[in-house]
């Protein structure tokens, strides 16, 4: 089994990160891309909040897999590629892998090249007549996926509500680039759903200080990544639900008067000054739908749990 990494063409991560964090920094406000929370560290923070009993996400969707894994399969059909935008621990894939005819392929897709290796080599072990094709690379950016061997049909994978990361206008622009990367092929997704604001202000503000961390790590990778000098407890974790946008809205703010250097540059925090590090916008299974159709998609089966936290969506080519 060949478990080696390829690398799609992009910049090495660390330069990546370096330029975004100071051009986010010289800006007004200032501003964080959240795909730079995962390095080997801030993943394994990810998996530690997507345990936390506030956290619904996972367990809901997991649930909604399992308990349509039939269905499912049957609607992806047999002999496809599965390629996963963002795989991570690869936890969710095995359910799929357990329910599909023949799976042809399984291309997972990460930014963490480190924690993708890690993962890769536990499923191979545990899948091991199955092709795995691991691509470390950042699908914000255009991507081509060369055909494997004999072509097989390709279907999509993105679970966790990835998709709330982006404003709605990017994210209809990402899905019409992943249904060209599919050729033809489907794309099985996973959406929060708007609700109870103090149930989606508990998940992003746990009382473990979990989801802090994870905010954080953006400052400590920084530090040990590119020699910044930030102090970490110098700024506080806050992550408002916005209403009126429907999205939780994660930020950095400076708790004092302070200057941080980044790669010889100097930038400077007034008291209370945020730091924008992440959007997570929910949806109605409606309104998700509308952006699904409008990036060209198909929308079809949906599979929701009885409290309606979390919605599983098959959409067509
Ligand atoms: C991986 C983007 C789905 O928005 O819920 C979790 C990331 N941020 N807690 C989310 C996250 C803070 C997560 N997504």
């Amino acid at each position: 089994m060949d478990t080696n990494l390829a690398r799609a063409a992009a910049p090495e991560p660390e330069e990546d990160f370096a330029a975004s964090l100071i051009a986010g920094l010289s800006r007004q406000p200032k501003q964080l891309a959240c795909k730079f929370f995962y390095d080997a560290e801030g993943s394994h923070l990810f998996d530690a909040i997507c345990a936390m009993p506030e956290y619904y996400q996972t367990r809901t969707e997991l649930a909604l897999l399992v308990r349509h894994a039939g269905e499912i399969a049957r609607l992806i059909g047999p002999d496809i590629e599965i390629v996963e935008f963002g795989a991570g621990a690869l936890t969710k894939i095995r359910i799929l892998l357990d329910a599909l005819e023949r799976p042809a392929a399984y291309s997972p897709l990460d930014i963490s090249g480190d924690y993708l290796g890690q993962v890769v080599r536990a499923l191979a072990g545990d899948y091991p007549a199955l092709t795995l094709r691991p691509i470390v690379a950042d699908f914000t950016q255009p991507l081509a996926i060369p055909a494997l061997a004999g072509a097989p049909r390709r279907a999509g994978f993105f679970p966790g509500s990835t998709i709330g990361n982006f404003r709605p206008d990017a994210a209809a622009a990402l899905l019409r680039r992943m249904r060209a990367t599919l050729n033809g092929g489907g794309l099985l997704i996973g959406v929060d759903l708007v609700k109870d604001p103090r149930r989606l202000h508990a998940a992003y503000n746990d009382s473990a200080g979990i989801t802090e961390a994870f905010n954080k790590n953006l400052l400590v990778r920084a530090n040990r990544d590119l020699g910044a000098d930030f102090e970490p407890d110098g700024f506080a974790h806050y992550a408002p639900y916005n209403s009126a946008a429907h999205r939780i809205e994660m930020y950095l703010v400076s708790l004092k008067r302070q200057s941080v250097h980044v790669a010889g540059r100097r930038f400077d925090f007034a008291p209370g000054e945020p730091v924008h590090t992440e959007d997570s916008h929910k949806y109605t299974i409606e309104a998700f739908r509308e952006l699904a159709a409008h990036a060209g998609f198909r929308p079809r089966a949906v599979w929701t749990d009885p409290e309606r936290l979390f919605s599983l969506h098959w959409l067509e080519s």
